[in-house]
């Protein structure tokens, strides 16, 4: 028998990019979409069109260029909004529209400063609106399982009647638990007269540490789609993770007789698209697709392993696509080789995408000896999923040493106009980076500067962390060389671009998701 499929809606794009310093632009966002597509997710909600120009072009973007996977735009009660999301994601092959209102006393009182008949009436009006224009509308009530039960599933009740096709119980704050969680989708399952086939959609904050915890049971109690994020990325302690919630539904399928539409085996390259994308980095220890999440280090369960790996492991490396061979390219290796190995992690270039890879490789080849998938990983999220940039960094010379003055001189494009400066500095990363506020003019705080290597040996790549602070605005920038003061002032200057995208895209709305 077909086992009952479970929709995976992912709002990596949406509400993961609400992660601090996480922020993506329009090319990111689809590099990020096309890669979900070829996961097998059923819908990707791609943003908030009225929340800025940017998330309008980045939702249309996608919408325009994925092949059936449902797209998803999100909106507030307001026809403005509604409409905007509409103009966004309506040339998807399967668009679709999510308007949200907060259903809990606290938000409705405070954030609202509106009355519960006054909620209900404008979810409804703006489910009615949302459906003049789309075939599939969902319905959010912000904060669920902090609101009445009653009035709740008074507002789902109403808002199917105006046409909604799937309800979504947040736990917006991650307040829940399982037993209670429980109790309130069987309470919505049995309240709501008329739910029939509407889709029954969680969506879970990790605030307590419990959101697949709470996905999966409210799974087992009659859930129907569950909402997510690649590597657990959100709001403050972030979303239920999707590759936990689906390895999980499949690892143990025993207890979960549900499927899902899923290609596990795309979930580490996918994992690590939205890692180098985002700069969030994946704890070690991180279920699924952390680096230690199938290492062994005691002698005893590595003596285990070798007997039999069911021993220690519980699913496959295979099965979530970690490449079994380390070891890929070196500086003879050809065009094709690299194509197909970039293929494997799931990447399919264009041609021009392919020559510049190719450039990018060859340049790292002969530095080092051998090139790993980190560093084919590396160059595709430094070098060529990016969009230009108002600073390019063209020169960069240091002299430091046990008797100098560490010294840095800089050439860069500001907005294509080349630029110079030399600067001295207490060691040759901080010379770079006054060289290059010196051109940049930047009032920025500079609050983590972290550099780790990405693969073994000294020549290994050093990866760059730089987070920089202006305003309100925090940005993560990121880059790899064998060189590291070269990867930290490409890292600096990253997060100088990072920042100047952030400007434009100001958020003209306060109290949204
Ligand atoms: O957490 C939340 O309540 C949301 C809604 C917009 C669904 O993100
Ligand atoms: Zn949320």
């Amino acid at each position: 028998m077909e086992k009952r499929k479970i929709r995976i809606f992912d709002t990596t794009l949406r509400d993961g990019e609400q992660s601090p310093g996480a922020s993506m632009n329009p090319v990111e966002k689809l590099d990020i979409a096309l890669q979900l597509e070829r996961l097998g997710v059923d819908a990707i909600e791609a943003g908030f069109p009225m929340s800025s120009e940017g998330d309008f072009e980045a939702v249309k973007l996608v919408a325009q260029n994925l092949k059936g996977t449902q797209v998803i735009a999100l909106a507030r009660t307001h026809p403005d909004d509604i409409e905007r999301a509409w103009d966004a994601v309506c040339t998807a092959a399967s668009p679709g529209l999510h308007v949200f209102i907060a259903t809990s006393p606290i938000h409705m009182r405070y954030k609202l400063k509106m009355s519960e008949e006054e909620v209900l009436k404008e979810a409804v009006a703006a489910v009615r609106n949302a459906k003049a224009l789309s075939p599939f509308v969902e319905f959010s009530a912000e904060d669920a399982t902090r609101s009445d039960p009653s009035f709740l599933c008074r507002v789902f009740s109403e808002v199917i009647k105006a046409g909604a096709s799937c309800i979504n119980i947040p736990d917006t704050v991650g307040y829940t638990i399982p037993g209670e969680y429980a109790r309130l989708i069987d309470t919505v399952i049995q309240k709501v007269k008329n739910i029939g086939t509407t889709i029954i959609s969680v969506h879970c904050h990790n605030d307590l540490g419990l959101a697949v915890a709470n996905s999966l049971t409210a799974v087992q109690h009659g859930a129907t789609q569950v909402e997510c994020t690649i590597n657990g990325i959100g709001e403050r302690a972030g979303n239920a993770s999707m590759e936990e919630v689906v390895m999980a539904l499949k690892t143990r399928s025993d207890c979960y007789p549900y499927g899902t539409r899923i290609v596990s085996e795309q979930i580490y390259s996918t994992s690590r698209l939205v890692s180098r994308i985002t700069g969030l980095r994946i704890q070690a220890n991180k279920a699924i697709v952390g680096a230690n999440a199938f290492a062994h280090e005691a002698g005893i369960h590595q003596d285990g392993i070798l007997k039999e790996k069911t021993t220690y492991e519980i699913m496959t490396p295979e099965s979530i696509g970690i490449p079994q061979s380390k070891l890929v390219l070196g500086k003879h290796s050809g065009r094709h080789a690299l194509r197909e190995r970039l293929k494997k992690l799931g990447y399919d270039l264009s041609d021009e995408q392919l020559n510049r890879a190719f450039s990018q490789f060859k340049l790292v080849a002969d530095k080092k000896k051998d090139v790993f998938d980190g560093d084919l990983e590396a160059i595709m999220a430094h070098e060529i999923l990016r969009i230009p940039d108002k600073y390019e960094l063209d020169f960069l010379s240091v002299t430091s040493g046990t008797d100098l003055i560490p010294t840095a001189t800089v050439k860069m494009k500001v907005d294509g106009k080349p630029m110079k400066k030399a600067q001295f500095g207490d060691g040759p990363v901080d010379a770079a980076f006054r060289a290059i506020r010196a051109i940049s003019a930047d009032k920025t705080r500079l609050l983590r500067f972290e550099i780790s290597a990405i693969t073994g040996g000294t020549d290994a790549q050093g990866e760059v962390s730089v987070q920089l602070e202006e305003d309100n605005y925090r940005v993560l920038g990121q880059a790899a060389s064998t060189d590291i003061i070269v990867a930290s002032a490409k890292a600096y200057v990253n997060a100088l671009n990072k920042l100047e995208y952030l400007k434009k895209k100001k958020r003209i709305l306060r109290g949204g998701p």
